[in-house]
C-alpha cells in the first residue's frame, strides 16, 4: 500500500501564528502572572484547545462571558487567526483586558480594506458563509451597508439600490471557483465597484492539490475538526473526485475496511490540524495496511 500525504497539509502559516502567539504568551505568563483567556477556541480542533485548558488558557466565548470575568483577573485575550469585529477588540480594551491581536494577516488586510472602502462610501459585499466568525469579523470593520452572499442565487437575489457603489470581498477560506462566479452576477448586473479577490493562498493551493491528489488515489482520508468549515470543503472536493473518501478528526475515528484492490491511499488535513494528528493517521496506514 502507498500512501501519499498532501504536502500543504494541515496548519497555513495564520493558524501556526496564531497558536504559537498562545504559547508565546504562556511562556510570558511563567513570569508576570497575567491570567490567558482566547475570545473563541483559538483553532477549530479540540485536541489543541484541550491541550491549551490544560496549562490554563481560558475560552471566552463573548463579550457577555468577558463581562462576568472579575476585574482583577481581565488578563490577556489573544485575538484568533479569524479576527473579530472592531467594536470586540474595543470593547476587551474597555473592560480592561491587554488585547493581543492573532488576526491572521490576510484576514486583516480585509478588514483593512473593508474599513477604508465603506469610510469612502462603498457599501460592501462580503462573498462567504454568513455565521461564520470570520464573516461576522469582517463585517465588524465595515461602516457602511453590508451584504453577505453565499452563492451564485444570492448574488442574483439581491437588491441594491440604483448607483449604489460596491466592494466586493470574500471569505478566506471561500472556494475560489465560486467566488468567480458570483463576481460574474455581480458584473453582469453591471454593478459598480471593485472586486478584490481575498481568497487566502492557502486555501486554494491546499483545495488544488487535494482535488489532485483525489483523482488519482484509490482512497482518500480528510482529517480535520468537524466544525472546520475548510476541512469539510476538502472533504466535499475530494468526494468529488474519489467516491472512498473518509472524512475524520482522529485516528480514534478511522475504522478502514480496504478492498484489496486498494493500492493508494491519499491524506489531507484541513488547516487547523495539528502535525501530529497527520503522522499518526499517516503511520497507521502504512503499517496496517
Ligand atoms: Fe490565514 Fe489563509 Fe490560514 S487567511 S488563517 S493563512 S487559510
Amino acid at each position: 500500500m502507498e500512501v501519499i500525504l498532501a504536502e500543504h497539509a494541515g496548519f497555513c502559516f495564520g493558524v501556526q501564528r496564531a497558536v504559537d502567539t498562545v504559547y508565546e504568551q504562556i511562556a510570558c505568563r511563567e513570569k508576570e502572572g497575567r491570567p490567558i483567556y482566547t475570545f473563541g477556541p483559538i483553532i477549530h480542533n479540540e485536541e489543541v484547545v484541550c491541550d491549551l485548558q490544560r496549562r490554563g488558557v481560558r475560552v471566552l466565548d463573548s463579550l457577555a462571558d468577558a463581562g462576568k470575568v472579575p476585574k482583577e483577573e481581565r488578563g490577556t485575550v489573544i485575538i484568533r487567526s479569524h479576527g473579530v469585529e472592531k467594536a470586540v477588540c474595543e470593547s476587551l480594551k474597555d473592560m480592561g483586558f491587554c488585547v493581543v491581536d492573532a488576526t491572521c494577516p490576510f484576514v486583516k488586510r480585509i478588514h483593512n480594506i473593508v474599513e477604508k472602502e465603506s469610510a469612502e462610501g462603498k457599501s460592501i459585499v462580503i462573498v462567504g458563509n454568513a455565521g461564520h466568525p470570520e464573516v461576522e469579523g469582517i463585517k465588524g470593520w465595515s461602516g457602511s451597508a453590508t451584504y453577505i452572499v453565499e452563492s451564485v442565487e444570492e448574488a442574483q437575489n439581491l437588491v441594491c439600490s440604483p448607483g449604489e457603489e460596491l466592494c466586493i470581498v470574500s471569505q478566506t477560506t471561500f472556494n475560489y471557483k465560486k467566488f468567480q462566479d458570483v463576481v460574474e452576477i455581480f458584473k453582469e448586473r453591471g454593478y459598480n465597484g471593485s472586486v478584490v479577490n481575498t481568497v487566502c493562498n492557502a486555501t486554494e493551493v491546499r483545495q488544488a492539490e487535494a482535488r489532485e491528489l483525489a483523482a488519482r488515489v484509490d482512497v482518500m482520508i480528510v482529517i480535520g475538526g468537524n466544525q472546520s468549515s475548510n476541512t469539510r470543503k476538502l472533504y466535499e472536493i475530494c468526494r468529488q473526485e474519489c467516491d472512498m473518501t473518509y472524512y475524520i478528526q482522529t485516528l480514534d475515528d478511522l475504522h478502514l475496511r480496504l478492498p484489496e484492490s486498494v493500492r493508494l491511499v491519499g491524506i489531507t488535513a484541513g488547516a487547523s490540524t495539528p502535525n501530529n494528528i497527520i503522522e499518526e493517521v499517516q503511520n497507521y496506514v502504512r503499517i496496517n495496511f
